[in-house]
C-alpha cells in the first residue's frame, strides 16, 4: 500500500519499514526484529467482524457485549490481531506496560512495520524509561496549582456560555456547547494567541481516527493534515505561545535542559491533540446522558456538587475514547490465555467500562455509583496525564448548568457519529429552560 498522495501520510497495511526510527527514543528491543502477523493463537475464538466498519462504530453497546460475551481475549482475522474487552482483562493488559508496549503504535498500525502518519508522541507512543520524562514534564505543567488558578476564568466562561444558551432556547449542544467550551478555555490555557476552533477540532479528529485500519474515516480525516498539522506544527512553537499558559512550563524544561526544544514543541502538540477532542465528547456525553435522565438531573440540580460524579459516570457509561491498542512485547500468558509476541490488542475500554462482571447493573446512570476505578482515562504509566484539566472543565460547565437550567430535553433524535477511537455525539439537539 502506498502513501496517500494528497497528504503523504502511509497507512495501515504499509510495507515493513525497517528504518523508522522514532525521532528521540532509541527503538524498542522488540522492534528489531522480523515481523509475522500473528496468527489465530490456539483457544482464542475467532470472531469474523470489522470493529471499524461503520455499523459496528454506531452500534458500539451491541459490539461491546458481544466482545464480552465470545471471550475474554477473541482473535479477529480481517486485521490479524486480538480484542479484550472484559474489565479484568483490559486493566491487566493496560497495567503493564513492560508486556504490553505504547511505543509500537496505540492505534492498528504497528509503527515496526508501517511508518506513523506523524512523528509519534512523545509521550503516548513511547515506553520507560523514555516516558518518564516527558511525563515529568507534562505532569508539573498541569499541576494542581496551575489548575486552581484557572478555576475562576473557568467558571465565568461557563457561567457566560450557559446564560446565552438559555437565551436561546432551542440548540445544538454539540457545536454550540460542548466544542465550543474547550475550544474557547483550554487553547488558551495552554497559551496559544490564535485559535481556529475548527482546525483544532480537525486536529483532533485526526490524530483519533488515525489509530484505526485504512477506511473512510481515517481517509476523510487525513486529507485535512497536509493543510491542519503545519498550522498546529506554528502554533505550538515557543514565539508563538503565551508563557504564562501550560505551554510555558514545558518550554522552561527545555531551557533548563531536561527535554529539547524540539520535544517540547511536541509535547505541547500532545496537549492540543489528546486535550481537546477528548473533552468536547466528554461534556456532549454528559449533557445527553442528563438529557437522558431527567430524574439524575433533577437530582444535579439540588445538589450542583454532584457535577463531578455526573462527568465521571458519563465517561464510564459512554466511554470518550472507545479503544486503544496494546502490543506484546513478547510471548505472554493473560488469564489463560497464551498471546504471542507481536500480537496487538485493541483494548475496548467502553466494553470494559460496561462489563455486567464488574458493575451492577452497567447500563444504568447513577450519580451515587462508586466508579473511580472506570477506565476511560485509562490506567497505568499512561493513564490520563490531563484527566484534572478535562474534570475542572466539564465541572465548570455541569455545575453552571445544574444551578441556572431547570430541564434539558432533546428537541430532535440526536446523531451518533461514527469514529476509530471516539465515541461522540453528531449532532444533540435540546431545549434548555431557566431555573
Ligand atoms: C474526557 C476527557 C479525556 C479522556 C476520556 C481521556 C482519555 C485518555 C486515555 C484513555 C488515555 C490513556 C491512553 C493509553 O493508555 O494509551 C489518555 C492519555 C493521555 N491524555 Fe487524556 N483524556 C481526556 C482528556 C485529556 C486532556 C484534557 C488532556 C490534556 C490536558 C489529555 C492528555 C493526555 C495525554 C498527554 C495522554 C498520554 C499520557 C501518557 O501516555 O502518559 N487528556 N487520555
Amino acid at each position: 500500500m502506498e502513501a496517500d498522495p494528497a497528504t503523504g501520510v502511509t497507512v495501515a497495511g504499509t510495507p515493513v519499514n525497517e528504518s523508522y526510527q522514532c525521532p528521540s527514543q532509541p527503538m524498542h528491543p522488540t522492534l528489531l526484529e522480523g515481523h509475522i502477523p500473528i496468527a489465530p493463537p490456539e483457544g482464542i475464538p475467532l470472531w469474523d467482524i470489522d470493529p471499524y466498519a461503520e455499523e459496528t462504530l454506531l452500534r458500539l453497546e451491541e459490539y461491546y457485549a458481544e466482545l464480552r460475551e465470545r471471550g475474554a481475549l477473541v482473535y479477529i482475522p480481517r486485521y490479524a490481531v486480538l480484542a479484550c474487552g472484559r474489565y479484568r482483562e483490559t486493566r491487566e493488559i493496560f497495567s503493564d506496560w513492560k508486556r504490553f508496549v505504547s511505543s509500537r503504535g496505540v492505534g492498528l498500525t504497528d509503527f515496526k512495520h508501517a511508518e506513523p502518519w506523524r512523528p509519534p508522541s512523545l509521550i503516548l507512543e513511547v515506553d520507560p524509561p523514555y516516558h518518564d520524562r516527558t511525563r515529568r514534564v507534562l505532569v508539573r505543567a498541569l499541576s494542581a496549582r496551575a489548575l486552581e488558578s484557572l478555576k475562576e476564568t473557568l467558571q465565568r466562561t461557563a457561567e457566560k456560555l450557559i446564560d446565552e444558551l438559555l437565551e436561546k432556547g432551542t440548540f445544538d449542544a454539540v457545536p454550540e456547547l460542548a466544542e465550543l467550551y474547550p475550544t474557547t478555555v483550554f487553547p488558551a490555557a495552554v497559551g496559544l494567541q490564535e485559535v481556529d476552533t475548527r482546525r483544532l477540532v480537525d486536529y483532533g479528529a485526526m490524530t483519533f481516527n488515525a489509530l484505526g485500519p485504512d477506511n473512510e474515516l481515517r481517509r476523510q480525516s487525513l486529507a485535512r493534515a497536509a493543510e491542519v498539522v503545519p498550522w498546529i506544527t506554528e502554533q505550538c512553537r515557543r514565539e508563538r505561545l503565551r508563557s504564562e499558559g501550560f505551554g510555558g512550563v514545558v518550554y522552561a524544561a527545555a531551557d533548563s535542559g531536561e527535554i529539547t526544544e524540539e520535544e517540547a514543541g511536541m509535547l505541547v502538540r500532545s496537549l492540543l491533540s489528546a486535550g481537546i477532542d477528548t473533552t468536547i465528547t466528554g461534556l456532549g456525553n454528559a449533557v445527553w446522558c442528563l438529557a437522558q435522565n431527567p430524574e439524575s438531573f433533577q437530582q444535579l440540580r439540588a445538589d450542583p456538587s454532584l457535577a463531578r460524579a455526573a462527568f465521571e459516570e458519563t465517561l464510564r457509561l459512554t466511554s470518550p475514547v472507545h479503544t486503544f491498542c496494546r502490543t506484546a512485547a513478547g510471548d505472554t500468558q493473560v488469564g489463560e490465555h497464551a498471546i504471542p509476541q507481536d500480537a496487538k490488542i485493541l483494548c475496548v475500554l467502553g466494553a470494559a467500562n460496561l462489563d455486567p462482571e464488574h458493575w451492577t447493573e452497567p447500563a444504568r446512570f447513577d450519580l451515587t455509583r462508586k466508579n473511580r476505578d472506570h477506565l476511560a482515562f485509562g490506567v497505568g504509566t499512561h493513564a490520563c496525564v490531563g484527566q484534572a484539566v478535562s474534570k475542572i472543565e466539564s465541572e465548570a460547565v455541569l455545575s453552571a448548568i445544574a444551578r441556572k437550567v431547570s430541564s434539558i430535553e432533546l428537541s430532535a433524535t440526536p446523531k451518533w457519529r461514527a469514529g476509530n477511537a471516539i465515541h461522540a455525539l453528531e449532532s444533540l439537539p435540546v431545549t434548555f429552560r431557566g431555573a
